[in-house]
C-alpha cells in the first residue's frame, strides 16, 4: 500500500510578466518543427529560396493574420504569435506590399466584428445562455476575407507571395465550397490579379487540411507552392527560414492531394455531404488515402510521402535481411548528390499480393529520416519492420495472417517514386495473431472492391528473395481476461479501502466543473486546463490529477487574478456581456500569467516524418505539464484523414495508420520522459466526422476498424504506453466508443497490452444511450467532466445489478495507479 505524499501545489504560472529562459528555448524547438514539416510542393525554375535582398510584394489573408492552429480545444493560448509578414521582416525581407496588408488589416478587424455580432445574434435566436455559445460558434467559423483588390504591382518586385488560410475546428465539418475547400470568387480574383503582375508567384497554404488546388492549372506563373499547415506560434518565422534557404525544406506529405473533391473515395457520402449526419457507412473499406488512388489507378497531383528539397539525393546500397528479433531489417545509403545541406526521408513500401483476401496495391510499413548531410556526404540508415507491418485481418479466422504470395519491399522518398530492392516470399499462409470478433457487424459486402486492380511495378528480377516460412514465425494467441480481472495489485488493495461512495465519485470526474461555455477550459487548479479528476480522497493520500488539452501545445488561460488567496478572475471562453475571450479586462489583484508554447498542428509534426524531432517536441511539452502542475495532456490526437473535410484534420497527423502511430508513441515518449507527465491519445475510435459527433455512427467493417482505425493506437500503445486513452464521442456499429467494451478491453487491454486509464470525451454521456455505468462495463475507467447524474446513473446501475462493484472497482484501481505515478507526488516515504 502506498504512502505517497501529495505535492503542496500553489498557483499556477508566474507573476513575472517578463519573457523566462524557457520559453525562448522552447519557441525555437517549435520553430524547428514547423520548418521541417513545411512541404515543398513546386519548385519551377528555381523560384526558392528567394534571396534576402529580393524585394517581395505578398498578399493573401493569412500573410499578416496567418493561422497557427485549429479552433476548439485545439488551441493553445500562448504570449505571442509570428505572422508570415512579421516573419519575413525578422528575417531581413523588404516586403513591398506594405499598403495592401495595412489595408488588408482594416478590412479584416471590419470582418471579425462582423462575425461576433453574427454569433452574438446567433446566440440570442437559439434562446441566449452561455450553453448556446458553442454550437452556434461552432456552425459557423470565420472565413478570411479575401482583402483589397490588386490593381498595380509593386515595381521593385518581380516575386509573389500568395497566403490562403483557413479556419477550422471541432464541432463542425468544413465544407467543398468557396471559403473554405474552393476559393471564394474574390480570392480567385486577387490571385489572378497577382499572376498577372508577377512573373513569379509562390503560394502559401495555411490550412490545416487538403484544399482545392486547380488553380495551378490556370496560372502558369504561380512556380512555387508550399504547404505551411498551420504551423503555431513560430510559424512566419519558420516559413521564412524555408523562404530564404536558411532552413532546406524536408516535410513530406502525409496524406494524398487528390486533384479534385470528387476523387476521394467518400466524397459523396461523407458527413453532411450526402444530408445524412446519423450514419456514416465506411464502404471505402481499407481504401483509405493512398490505398485507395494507389490500388484504383486514380491519379493524384501529389502523392502521400512527397516533398521537394532544395537539393537532390541518391538511394543505393539496399540490403533486407530477416533479423533474430522477429523483425525485417532494412539498410540503405542515401547520398546528398546537390550542393545544399539537407535531411531526407526514407520511406518503405509493400507491395502486396492479391489473393483469398483483396488487398491495397501497397502500403507504408517503415521509414527513417536522416540527420542533416552536407553536399556529397552519406548516412547509411536502418529501418526494422514487424511482421504485423505486412499483415491483413482475416475476419474469416478472427486473424492477422500474412497470405502466400510475393510481398514486393520497395524504398523511395515518397510513394510515387518507391522501387522493388527486394521480395519477401512467404510460402504458406502464416497466422501472426489469433484474435476473436470484435464491434460485430458484417460489413464487409457492402465495401467497394477493386476488379482492376493497378498491377504491381515491374519485377526486378535480380532483387533478392527472402523466404518466410509459418515455423519461423511464434503464433500469438491473446488472452481474453474480463474487465474486473484487469488491474493493478497495488491499486486494488487501496481502492478495497474506499467505500463504494467514494469510488462512484472518483469515476463519475468532478462534478459541478468543467461544463456549460467554458467546457473544456474549466481546470480550476490550473485556471483553464480542461479539467481535474476528483478530490474526494485526498486525505487517504489520493491526489487528483489537472489534465489540459492538446495537441498544439498546452491549452491553459493565458492569465488569471488572485487576490486575498484566491482566484477571483479567470477569463472564460465566451461571455455573454463583453463577447469574447480576452477582451483586455484588468481586474483588481495580482496577474498570474501562463503563457505556454503554441506548437505546430499535428498534421504539420507528422509531415516532418522525424520521430526524433517529435520527442524532442513531446519533451518540452512535458516539461511545460511540470512547470504548470499538469499530469495529463489531453493529446495527441490520432484519428484517420478519412475525408479532407473532418472539421479535425488538423489535429490528427496523416490519412495512414503507421505514420499516425509512429508519431503519436513518439510525442508520447518525449511527453513521459518528464517523470509523472503522460499523454492521452485520443479520439478511440474512428471519430472521423464532426456534425454531429455525438450521435454519428461510423458503420464499418472489422476489417477496416483493425487495419485503419484502430492500428494506430495500437501502435502507439504497444511503443509507448500512453498513460491514458481517451474514448471519442461517437459510435463505432451502433454502440458508443466510450460504451464499448471490444475496443476499450478486448482491443486495448487485452489484444495490445494497454495498462493505464481510459476515460471519455467531455460530456459524452450526454449522448443518447451512453451511460456513466456502461462506460464502467466496458472499462472505460472514468468519465469527463463527469456530473451528477453520472453519479446517480452508476448508483442506480450498482444498486439494480446492472453494474457490479468489481467493474467499478477494476476501473477506479486503474484511475488510482495512474493518478500515484503522477506528478502530483513529492516522493515516497
Ligand atoms: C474535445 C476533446 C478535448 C475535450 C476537453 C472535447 O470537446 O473533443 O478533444 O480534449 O473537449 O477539452
Amino acid at each position: 500500500m502506498s504512502t505517497r505524499r501529495i505535492k503542496e501545489r500553489h498557483f499556477s504560472g508566474t507573476t513575472d510578466p517578463t519573457v523566462p529562459e524557457w520559453e525562448i528555448k522552447h519557441r525555437a524547438v517549435a520553430r524547428r518543427a514547423a520548418a521541417d514539416g513545411i512541404v515543398l510542393l513546386k519548385n519551377e525554375n528555381h523560384v526558392l529560396p528567394i534571396d534576402i535582398n529580393c524585394p517581395v510584394a505578398l498578399y493573401g489573408a493569412g500573410a499578416s493574420h496567418t493561422i497557427k492552429g485549429g479552433t476548439g480545444s485545439g488551441d493553445v493560448n500562448e504570449r505571442e504569435c509570428v505572422s508570415i509578414y512579421q516573419g519575413m521582416k525578422n528575417a531581413g525581407y523588404h516586403i513591398t506590399s506594405e499598403r495592401w496588408i495595412a489595408e488588408y488589416d482594416s478590412i479584416y478587424d471590419v470582418a471579425r466584428c462582423n462575425w461576433r455580432d453574427k454569433i452574438k445574434k446567433g446566440i440570442a435566436a437559439s434562446g441566449g445562455g452561455e450553453e448556446n455559445f458553442f454550437p452556434v460558434y461552432c456552425t459557423n467559423p470565420f472565413r478570411m476575407p479575401a482583402g483589397p483588390e490588386i490593381t498595380k504591382k509593386e515595381e521593385e518586385s518581380e516575386t509573389a507571395v500568395f497566403v490562403i488560410s483557413r479556419i477550422a475546428g471541432e464541432g463542425a465539418d468544413r465544407q467543398a465550397e468557396g471559403g473554405d475547400y474552393f476559393l471564394t470568387e474574390e480570392e480567385h480574383c486577387r490571385l489572378e490579379a497577382v499572376c498577372r503582375l508577377y512573373q513569379n508567384v509562390v503560394i502559401i497554404v495555411n490550412a490545416g487540411g487538403q484544399i482545392d488546388l486547380s488553380f495551378l492549372d490556370e496560372f502558369c506563373n504561380i512556380k512555387g507552392l508550399l504547404i505551411l499547415v498551420q504551423p503555431g506560434m513560430e510559424g512566419g518565422n519558420a516559413l521564412a527560414d524555408i523562404l530564404s534557404g536558411k532552413v532546406n525544406p524536408s516535410g513530406k506529405l502525409t496524406d494524398s492531394w487528390a486533384y479534385q473533391y470528387e476523387d476521394y473515395p467518400n466524397s459523396e457520402t461523407f458527413s453532411h455531404n450526402n444530408g445524412n449526419v446519423e450514419r456514416e457507412y465506411y464502404e471505402e473499406g481499407i481504401y483509405v488515402g493512398y490505398r485507395y488512388f494507389d490500388t484504383f489507378g486514380i491519379p493524384v497531383r501529389y502523392e502521400f510521402g512527397f516533398g521537394l528539397s532544395y537539393t537532390e539525393f541518391a538511394l543505393s546500397d539496399c540490403t533486407v535481411k530477416k533479423e533474430q528479433n522477429g523483425m525485417l531489417e532494412i539498410t540503405a545509403k542515401v547520398k546528398n548528390t546537390g550542393d545544399r545541406t539537407g535531411k531526407e526521408v526514407v520511406e518503405v513500401y509493400a507491395s502486396l499480393p492479391d489473393g483469398r483476401m483483396e488487398k491495397e496495391a501497397r502500403r507504408l510499413i517503415g521509414f527513417t529520416k536522416t540527420t542533416e548531410l552536407k553536399p556529397q556526404e552519406e548516412q547509411t540508415v536502418k529501418i526494422q519492420i514487424p511482421w504485423k507491418n505486412f499483415a491483413s485481418y482475416d475476419e474469416a479466422q478472427s486473424a492477422w495472417i500474412l497470405e502466400e504470395g510475393k510481398y514486393g519491399i520497395e524504398l523511395g522518398n515518397s510513394l510515387g517514386t518507391a522501387q522493388e530492392y527486394a521480395v519477401l516470399q512467404v510460402t504458406e499462409e502464416i497466422i501472426l495473431e489469433q484474435d476473436k470478433k470484435i464491434c460485430g457487424m458484417e460489413f464487409g459486402k457492402n465495401e467497394i472492391t477493386c476488379k482492376n486492380r493497378k498491377e504491381q511495378a515491374d519485377r526486378q528480377v535480380d532483387v533478392p528473395v527472402i523466404e518466410l516460412h509459418a515455423s519461423e514465425i511464434a503464433k500469438v494467441i491473446v488472452e481474453y481476461r474480463k474487465n474486473a480481472e484487469l488491474y493493478p495489485e497495488d491499486a486494488m488493495e487501496f481502492v478495497h479501502t474506499l467505500t463504494k461512495e467514494e469510488c462512484m465519485k472518483l469515476a463519475s470526474g468532478d462534478p459541478g466543473k468543467a461544463q456549460g461555455s467554458n467546457l473544456g477550459a474549466a481546470g480550476i487548479v490550473v485556471p483553464g486546463s480542461a479539467g481535474e479528476t476528483s478530490d474526494c480522497v485526498k486525505e487517504k493520500g489520493l491526489a487528483s490529477l489537472a489534465l489540459a488539452d492538446g495537441p498544439a501545445g498546452l491549452r491553459l488561460t493565458k492569465y488569471y487574478y488572485v487576490k486575498d488567496g484566491k482566484i477571483v478572475y479567470t477569463p472564460i471562453e465566451f461571455n455573454i456581456e463583453n463577447g469574447f475571450l480576452y477582451d483586455g479586462e484588468e481586474f483588481e489583484g495580482t496577474k498570474y500569467y501562463q503563457y505556454c508554447t503554441a506548437i505546430p498542428v499535428g498534421t504539420l509534426l507528422a509531415q516532418t516524418w522525424d520521430t526524433g524531432l517529435v520527442q524532442m517536441v513531446g519533451h518540452m511539452i512535458g516539461e511545460e505539464m511540470e512547470h504548470f502542475g499538469v499530469s495529463l495532456w489531453l493529446a495527441p490526437g490520432m484519428n484517420i484523414h478519412r475525408n479532407p473535410l473532418c472539421g479535425r484534420n488538423f489535429e490528427y497527423y496523416s490519412e495512414d495508420p503507421l505514420v499516425s502511430g509512429k508519431i503519436a508513441a513518439a510525442m508520447t515518449e518525449g511527453v513521459q520522459k518528464n517523470p509523472g507527465c503522460g499523454t492521452t491519445i485520443k479520439h478511440f475510435a474512428c471519430n472521423n466526422q464532426e456534425d454531429n459527433r455525438q450521435e454519428s455512427d461510423s458503420i464499418l467493417s472489422e476489417r477496416a476498424l483493425r487495419e485503419i482505425y484502430l492500428r494506430g493506437f495500437e501502435i502507439a500503445v504497444r511503443e509507448s504506453q500512453p498513460y491514458a486513452i481517451m474514448t471519442s464521442y461517437n459510435r463505432i456499429n451502433g454502440i458508443h466508443a466510450a460504451n464499448n467494451f471490444d475496443i476499450c478491453t478486448e482491443a486495448a487491454r487485452n489484444e495490445w497490452g494497454f495498462k493505464g486509464l481510459i476515460m471519455t470525451d467531455w460530456t459524452t454521456t450526454m449522448s443518447r444511450d451512453c451511460t456513466a455505468a456502461g462506460c464502467m462495463r466496458a472499462g472505460n475507467d472514468l468519465v469527463m467532466p463527469g456530473s451528477e447524474d453520472d453519479y446517480k446513473n452508476l448508483e442506480q446501475e450498482l444498486s439494480d445489478g446492472s453494474l457490479s462493484e468489481d467493474d467499478l472497482r477494476a476501473c477506479v484501481a486503474r484511475l488510482v495507479s495512474v493518478c500515484w505515478k503522477s506528478n502530483q507526488y513529492e516522493e515516497e516515504v
